[in-house]
C-alpha cells in the first residue's frame, strides 16, 4: 500500500537508486499558493550529505512540480510532483546483493516478494521518505492559511535528553536540537558512534499549534489514532507518545487528569486529544527513533540460500535517523491534520450548511 490519507491523499512512488522518486497528492483544495521554491525549502530540511551529521549522500533533491498547479495555484487536480536520484552509487551495494543486513528490510522484503531491488534499499530505503515532505509541504500550505503550525526537533540522542525545547532554536540548529544546552553533547555522541562505525537512537518532539477543537474520527480513524500510525509508518520509528504518554502508567488519575475551568484546561497531560477528537489545546507527541541499521561494524547474517556469512557493509548512511527523521515527522503530522480537517468539515449538518448557505 503506497497510499495515505483518506481525502487528503498522498500516493509516493520511486526507489533508492531507480529514475528518481515522487509522490501524486489528490484532494488538495483549489486555491493554494504553491510553487517549487516553497517545497523546496521544504527539502532542503531533510536533504542528505549537508553535514557529518547525516549521511553523505549528495542529492540536490530538486523538485518538479509536473500537474494540479497553475500560475502558482492549486486548480483542484491532482498534484504530481518528482524528484530525479543524481548520487546513485549501486555498486556500493553489490556486495550485499545477496545477503540481508542485519536490522534492515532486506529479509523481509526478500521473503514478502520474491524479488529485491538491493541497490540501496530499493523502496524500503528512506530516500522515500523525501516524497512524503514534498507532499507534506503541500499540507502545510494549507494549515498555515488556517494558522495551524506543526514544530519539530530532536528531544533525544542516546541517552541524553533535552531538558528546555525552543522549536525556534532546533530550525537553525544541524541536528535540530531542542535545548541548546544538550546539543554540543548530543553532537558529540554522534560523531563519536559514527568515528566507531556505529550508529545511534533518538527521539523527535512534535507540537502542533492552534489545532481547533473536534478533529478526529471515532472511532477508527481517531486523532491519537491516526498520528501515532503516521509516525510508526515513517522507517526506523519503534514507538511514539502522545502527551504524558508511557509516563501516565505509572500515575494517580488525580495527576494525569487536566483539571478544567472557565479559562480551559489547567494542564495538558492529554497531549491535547480525548477520545480521539482534538480539545483545542496544543497536541504532543514524542516519536523514537531506533539507530540506524547499516553500520560499519562486522556482523553476523544469512545470505538468501540461508549460509550464515559475514556482513561487512561499504555505502553511505545516517549516523542517527532521528535528526533528518524530525524533518518527516513534522511533515506526516501535517499531512494527517490536513486530512482531519477536510474529513471534519462534513461532520455536523451546521458545517455543511456553513460551506454551502
Ligand atoms: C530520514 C531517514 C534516514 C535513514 N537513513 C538510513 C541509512 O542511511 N541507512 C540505513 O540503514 N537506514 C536508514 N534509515 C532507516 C531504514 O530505512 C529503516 O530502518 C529500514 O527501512 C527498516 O525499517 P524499520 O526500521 O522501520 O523496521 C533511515 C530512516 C529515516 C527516517
Amino acid at each position: 500500500m503506497n497510499t495515505f490519507g483518506i481525502k487528503f491523499r498522498l500516493t509516493t512512488f520511486g526507489e533508492s537508486h531507480g529514475a528518481g522518486i515522487g509522490c501524486v497528492i489528490d484532494g488538495v483544495p483549489a486555491g493554494l499558493k504553491i510553487n517549487e521554491e516553497y517545497i523546496q525549502k521544504e527539502l532542503d530540511k531533510r536533504k542528505p550529505g549537508q553535514n557529518s551529521y547525516s549521511t553523505p549522500r549528495k542529492e540536490s533533491d530538486k523538485v518538479e512540480i509536473l500537474s494540479g498547479v497553475f500560475e502558482n495555484l492549486s486548480t483542484g487536480a491532482p498534484i504530481t510532483l518528482f524528484i530525479a536520484n543524481q548520487n546513485q552509487k549501486s555498486k556500493d551495494y553489490s556486495n550485499i546483493k545477496d545477503l540481508f543486513r542485519p536490522g534492515h528490510a532486506d529479509m523481509t522484503y526478500f521473503y514478502k516478494y520474491g524479488i529485491r531491488d538491493y541497490r540501496g534499499g530499493g523502496r524500503s530505503s528512506a530516500r522515500e521518505t523525501a516524497a512524503r515532505v514534498a507532499g507534506g509541504a503541500i499540507a502545510q500550505k494549507m494549515l498555515e492559511s488556517l494558522n495551524i503550525k506543526v514544530q519539530s526537533g530532536i528531544f533525544s540522542i542516546g541517552g541524553i535528553e533535552a531538558i528546555n525545547t525552543d522549536f525556534k532554536y532546533a530550525n537553525n540548529s544541524e541536528i535540530f536540537a531542542l535545548d541548546k544546552e544538550k546539543e554540543e553533547l548530543q553532537k558529540e555522541l554522534i560523531i563519536k558512534c559514527k568515528k566507531s562505525h556505529d550508529s545511534i537512537g533518538g527521539s523527535v518532539l512534535l507540537q502542533i499549534k492552534n489545532v481547533p477543537s473536534g478533529l478526529g474520527e471515532p472511532l477508527y480513524h481517531k486523532l491519537d489514532a491516526s498520528l501515532a500510525g503516521a509516525m510508526m509508518g515513517i522507517n526506523g520509528v519503534k514507538a511514539v507518545e502522545i502527551g504524558e504518554g508511557v509516563n501516565a502508567s505509572k500515575l494517580r488519575g488525580s495527576e494525569n487528569n487536566d483539571q478544567i475551568s472557565h479559562e480551559g484546561f489547567l494542564s495538558n497531560h492529554s497531549g491535547g486529544i480525548l477520545g480521539g477528537i482534538s480539545t483545542g489545546e496544543d497536541i504532543e507527541l514524542k516519536i523514537h527513533f531506533k539507530p540506524t541499521p547499516s553500520i560499519f561494524i562486522p556482523q553476523s547474517t544469512i545470505d538468501t540460500q540461508k549460509n550464515v556469512v559475514n556482513c561487512k557493509l561499504k555505502g553511505r548512511h545516517d549516523p542517527c535517523i532521528a535528526v533528518r527523521g524530525s524533518v518527516v515527522a513534522k511533515h506526516m503530522a501535517n499531512l494527517v491534520i490536513a486530512d482531519m480537517l477536510l474529513l471534519n468539515a462534513s461532520s455536523t449538518m451546521d458545517k455543511l450548511k456553513g460551506a454551502y448557505l
